[in-house]
């Protein structure tokens, strides 16, 4: 068995504008073990939702992958023809997109939708299929499954409406399930529950990468954390390494913007600055026009990401500087 569900080398994403391209990822690398939650953190533009877009196969019309490897359980994917692909989507690898209310149909009710991704992927008949979508609604805890079957999204919760799209994302059963802010639009309470499920759909054996812009989230569920700047991964490392040792200045930023949150100071913390226009990166380091530390040869060349310790990766002269000492 191969232990790694997820092993993305070296991906790279161009979009295409106006004559223009843009990288929105740039070289990433990433691994999601069997049995394991991973996290991409990072700002709102970084490139979380490009990355799980490139290896679902579902780029804009104006993005292509131009360069990389995506391997699902072993095998090589990005070079598969589209029918392929699409036979992949749903059955071994499926997403919960950002916006829930805009991935299900309006004008049909929730119920008939998990059973036509039924239907799409396995041979059955429709009263197959209903039972399975019942089972299904079930093991998410969608209380009274038989009323909820017959209801339009508008008619559900936010909380309720993510359940079916993660019931419609696991009901054939994937190998993995990447997750795109599956709690931003809930409250603290919902948002513990659906965490608590992605939880139990691990322990059942499917592999999760889950994309937040939220420490906290992370912190909850996540066994290993990439956290990304500006199209490419800045540090990498298990979640309590990572809380633990921050140690790439963007991530000790978005920390130190957390905790002065949380303890309530007079005036918050954030990073200064924004995160650059894809268009006008620096020449050197992404981070460097944000750097406190900045030196001359951040604003040159860009950094490799290199372990600072075993399996803690990060992009930053500095910290290779302090190695040197
Ligand atoms: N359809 C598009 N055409 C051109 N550029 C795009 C398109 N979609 C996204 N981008 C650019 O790609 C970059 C990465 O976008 P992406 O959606 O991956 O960000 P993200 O990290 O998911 O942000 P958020 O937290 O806001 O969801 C952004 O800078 C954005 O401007
Ligand atoms: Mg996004």
């Amino acid at each position: 068995m191969n232990d790694r569900t997820l092993e993305v080398r070296n991906l790279n994403v161009t979009i295409r504008t106006d004559r223009r391209e843009v990288r929105p990822v740039n070289d990433v690398s990433l691994d999601v073990l069997a049995g394991s939650i991973v996290g991409i953190v990072g700002e709102s533009g970084c490139g979380k939702s490009m990355t799980a877009r490139a290896v679902m196969g579902l780029l804009p019309y104006s993005g292509k992958v131009d360069g990389g490897t995506v391997r699902l359980c072993g095998r090589e994917i990005t070079a598969l023809p589209e029918k392929e692909r699409r036979k992949l989507r749903g059955s071994e690898i499926s997403m919960i997109f950002q916006e829930p209310m805009t991935s299900l149909n309006p004008v049909i009710k929730v119920g008939k939708q998990v059973e036509e991704t039924i239907r799409l992927h396995t041979e059955c008949s429709r009263e197959e299929a209903k039972e399975k979508t019942l089972a299904m609604f079930r093991e998410v805890e969608i209380p009274e499954a038989e009323t909820r079957y017959h209801c339009y999204p508008h008619q559900l919760s936010g909380g309720l409406r993510q359940r079916v799209m993660i019931a419609m994302a696991m009901v054939c059963k994937p190998k993995l399930l990447i997750a795109d802010e599956p709690t931003t639009a809930l409250d603290v309470t919902v948002e513990a529950q659906i965490l608590n499920l992605l939880e139990h759909l691990r322990d059942a054996g499917t592999s999760v990468l889950i994309i937040s812009h939220n420490l906290g989230v992370i912190a909850r569920v996540c066994d290993y954390v990439y956290v990304m700047y500006a199209g490419r991964i800045v540090e990498q490392a298990a979640t309590e390494v990572l809380f633990g040792r921050p140690t790439h200045p963007y991530t000790r930023g978005l920390f130190r913007s957390v905790n002065s949150l949380r303890e309530g100071s007079a005036t918050l913390e954030t990073i200064p600055g924004v995160v650059p226009n894809l268009f006008r990166l620096p020449a050197g380091c992404s981070f460097s026009l944000r750097c406190g530390q900045c030196g001359a040869n951040c604003e040159k060349n860009m950094p490799e990401l290199l372990e600072t310790e075993p399996d803690h990766r990060v992009r930053c002269f500095l910290t290779e500087k302090e190695d040197a000492e």
